[in-house]
């Protein structure tokens, strides 16, 4: 993507000017930011994807001033009449099920991939919403049909209501209204208070990002390290303590026992690579509900597109696909970061790669992690 290239996408800025200006500062509304959109996915798709398992979906309804939260999947009878006003069902993931939702979705690849998290569709009856709230990630909120009301603002006090099953803002201060339109989209940073209310039925796409926490990455990392940590010859190294002195408090811990822990973890962290490896591994393993149809092994002459669900990326020294890792260097390193940055590779690219590379896409083939380029998608 040519990140000094205006877009209508970001209302007229280049990506290069909206990651400086407003990613995690401030909102950009941008009217019709997609002219002409044709919503990809009809109500109905999105009550058949509710109704399947491992799809995650939640139904916010307000009931006599009462907010009420289920959660999926939900059969079509379990769903609110159209007519009821006041509901909201949200349908998390769609971009892994909707080849047009997950192209859609590529338009915001001028964010690293490891930041994008997923495309959560919303259907909204008159009058439904999830109620004034705050996300701890940034969300661009694309109206795809009907009309919604958002009023937003800064919001100092973030204290939630505690009578509710519900995140909602006990005193929410809105400082601006828009009422969007299908192609319209408001960009809102993390923190940021929002209300969105439907103006008869309507449905909002929310491009959503993840950000890993600190303390949550640190304990993902320090298992896979432990993973890697190497014993000796396949022999543990064990703790030695020839010079330890009898005594009379047993329950203290040896300090050279601390001391021998810490050796453990600076030496894991010390093998050359060892935390680059975890951390590409974990950025592109697939989520728990994720799982791949085997595919074709005859080798893709007509060139190779990466599966919507696969999740390929790379640093320096690897690359990474649904959680496993490659040394790649030179060449084949160069061809694989394109496949990565491209999600696919024409037939011209593809005769560039050696036989390695060849039996490697192969193997992705085969285990539906990329499939032949003229393949149809379903
Ligand atoms: C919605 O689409 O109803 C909620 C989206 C959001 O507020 O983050
Ligand atoms: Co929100």
């Amino acid at each position: 993507m040519d990140i000094q290239q205006p877009l209508s996408l970001l209302g007229g800025l280049t990506p290069a000017q909206f990651m400086r200006r407003h990613w995690q500062k401030k909102p950009l509304l941008v009217r019709q930011a997609i002219p002409g959109f044709q919503a990809p996915v009809q109500r109905s798709d999105l009550f058949a994807l509710a109704a399947q398992d491992g799809v995650e979906s939640r139904l916010v309804q307000l009931v006599k001033d009462t907010w009420k939260l289920r959660h999926g999947p939900f059969s079509r009878r379990a769903l609110p009449a159209l007519q009821q006003p006041d509901w909201t069902l949200l349908v998390q993931g769609v971009d892994l099920h909707n080849d047009a939702v997950h192209a859609l979705m590529q338009q915001f690849r001028f964010v690293p991939e490891a930041r994008l998290d997923d495309l959560m569709i919303s259907y909204a009856s008159n009058g439904g919403g999830v109620g004034p709230h705050f996300d701890s990630y940034d969300v661009f909120l694309l109206q795809a049909h009907g009309r919604r009301r958002w009023r937003i603002g800064r919001q100092k006090d973030l204290a939630l209501r505690d009578d509710i099953p519900l995140k909602v803002l006990a005193h929410f201060e809105p400082e601006e209204e828009f009422v969007l339109e299908p192609g319209d989209m408001l960009y809102l940073p993390p923190r940021y208070a929002h209300d969105g209310i439907a103006e008869g039925e309507c449905m909002t796409y929310s491009i959503g990002f993840r950000a890993p926490a600190r303390a949550e990455l640190a304990q993902e990392l320090l298992v896979r390290l432990a993973e890697d940590a190497a014993d000796v010859d396949g022999n543990p190294v064990l703790y030695r303590d020839a010079g330890q002195e009898a005594v009379a408090q047993p329950a203290a811990i040896p300090t050279g026992l601390t001391d021998f822990a810490r050796e453990a973890l600076s030496k894991a962290l010390a093998e050359p690579l060892v935390l680059e490896r975890a951390l590409g591994e974990y950025l592109t393993e697939p989520k728990a509900s994720v799982w791949f149809e085997p595919g074709d092994t005859r080798v893709m002459l007509e060139g190779v597109r990466l599966d919507r669900k696969s999740r390929m990326m790379y640093d320096a020294h690897h690359v990474f696909i649904n959680g496993e890792s490659y040394r790649a260097a030179g060449r084949d390193a160069t061809l694989m970061r394109h496949l990565a940055d491209q999600r696919q590779l024409t037939p011209r690219e593809l005769a560039r790669a050696s036989d390695d590379a060849l039996e490697l896409l192969s193997s992705w083939c085969e285990a539906g992690w990329a499939h032949a380029w003229l393949e149809q998608a379903d």
